[in-house]
């Protein structure tokens, strides 16, 4: 469920092509996702950023990817690329900028003072990466930030493997170690009613493993999963769209509620349950996200 006010976005499927892929850049023009990270950090090898940070500036900036939210992770603002990455994508407006290795609410600040000082179009948000331990401990600031109208934030994205491997913890089937996190970061993002994306599943030859971890970040309350490879986008979709059934019910609650003869109670029951109008007003959330979805199909 994102931003409750705000305009809905589907951000199921958010694929991470890497900035020194010139053919998967191309690729990703053509392919059914709902959002593109550019990757310039952890994708690229450190000879290749620099024609890495030029090629994606080049392609943000020619546009052409459709209806797809164009995003550019940079690297660290400590690292010696990150300040030119956050200039280049600054100049190539996307939708989002990424921030890897977020610790708290001040790197957001200061990410977004260097954005008000450049001048950058106010239409740029910032993306947070979850994936430090700091990041976890802080994650309550890190996702109220998103109600700071100048801080731009817009996203939190679920960094697994930078965790693993910055905390040891291991990634298993199931992910009951990473669970408290990540349910963390899904109770910081809404507080900050802003959209959270689950990590990435590695082991893309294993599509059945993957559709269970798709399904368990939409009972967890993710609005999408980060992807790495091209055939993981179909069964993302399935997980993370709203079925014909939810909304069918989703339909029925509401038409309850408008029913002028239950206008003045906060209770009823449809087919033998209980329906409460908050269960309505997640219902009118979920018709309004496949509509979102629908609108984005057409735009083709
Ligand atoms: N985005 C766009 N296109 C992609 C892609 C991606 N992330 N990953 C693969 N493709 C394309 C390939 O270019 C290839 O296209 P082609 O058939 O037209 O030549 C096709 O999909 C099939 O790719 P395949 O041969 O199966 O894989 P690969 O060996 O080319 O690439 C990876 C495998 C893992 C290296 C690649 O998927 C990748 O780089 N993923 C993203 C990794 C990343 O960004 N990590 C950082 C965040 S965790
Ligand atoms: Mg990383």
């Amino acid at each position: 469920m994102a931003a409750a006010g705000k305009t809905i976005r589907p951000r199921r499927s958010v694929l991470y092509v890497p900035g020194s892929n010139t053919r998967a850049i191309e690729k990703a023009k053509g392919l059914d996702v709902d959002s593109i990270i550019f990757d310039l950090e952890d994708a690229v090898a450190p000879e290749a950023k620099l024609d890495a940070r030029e090629q994606v500036y080049q392609a943000v900036k020619a546009g052409d990817f459709g209806h797809r939210e164009l995003v550019i992770r940079i690297n660290a603002l400590t690292s010696e690329f990150g300040r030119s990455d956050l200039d280049a994508a600054i100049t190539a407006k996307p939708d989002a900028i990424a921030l890897p290795k977020v610790n708290g609410p001040a790197d957001l600040k200061l990410v977004s003072g260097i954005l008000k000082a450049q001048g950058a179009d106010p239409a740029i948000k910032l993306w947070a990466m979850m994936e430090t331990p700091l990041a976890m401990l802080n994650a309550k600031g890190i996702g109220l930030s998103g109600l700071e109208d100048d801080v731009r934030l817009d996203a939190l994205v679920m960094g697994t493997n930078d965790l693993a491997k910055e905390t040891g913890v291991a990634i298993a089937p199931g992910r009951a170690e990473l669970m408290p996190w990540l349910m963390t970061c899904v109770a910081a993002a809404r507080a900050g009613r802003i959209s959270i994306i689950d990590g990435v599943f590695n082991d893309f030859s294993k599509p059945e493993a993957f559709a269970e971890e798709c399904a368990q970040g939409a009972r967890m309350g993710m609005d999408g999963k980060t992807l790495i490879h091209p055939s993981q986008i179909e069964a993302c979709h399935r997980a993370f769209s709203p079925g014909p059934y939810e909304l069918a019910w989703a339909r029925k609650m509401i038409a309850a509620f408008d029913d002028p003869a239950n206008k003045s109670k906060g209770v009823v029951q449809v087919e033998g349950q209980m329906v409460e109008r908050l269960h309505a007003d997640m219902g009118r959330h979920l018709v309004a996200v496949a509509e979102a979805i629908e609108a984005r199909n057409m735009a083709g």
